[in-house]
């Protein structure tokens, strides 16, 4: 099972396992995760999700389709390596992924 690091706007570090096919968000909820809300339950219009994907994974997540970047466009803070966690799929490949999460959701 893959594992996956999120870190707190504060440092804090949470590295979870996650099962291949789920979502972060998912992921991150299910591990109570704090800063990651997933209001819209990963349907892709809330962007209560918001992360930012480590530089050193950048090049290796799936690129974002035009609905995300339209959705990321009403996020808060963000930068170029934002990204919707509800719009990342978990694989193998993703093993050992970092992701941060924001100062704040909304
Ligand atoms: S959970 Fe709403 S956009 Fe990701």
């Amino acid at each position: 099972m893959p594992t996956l690091t999120y870190i707190e706007a504060n440092g804090t570090a949470h590295a979870v396992q996650g099962s291949e096919g789920s979502n972060l968000m998912e992921i991150a909820v299910a591990n109570l995760i704090p800063g990651i809300l997933g209001d819209c339950g990963g349907t892709c219009s809330c962007a209560t999700c918001h992360t930012y994907v480590d530089p050193d994974w950048v090049a290796r997540v799936p690129a974002a389709t035009d609905e995300e970047l339209e959705i990321l466009d009403g996020a808060l803070d963000v930068r170029d390596n934002s990204r919707l966690a509800c719009q990342m799929i978990l694989t193998e490949a993703l093993d050992g992924l970092v992701v941060r999460i924001p100062v704040r959701q909304f």
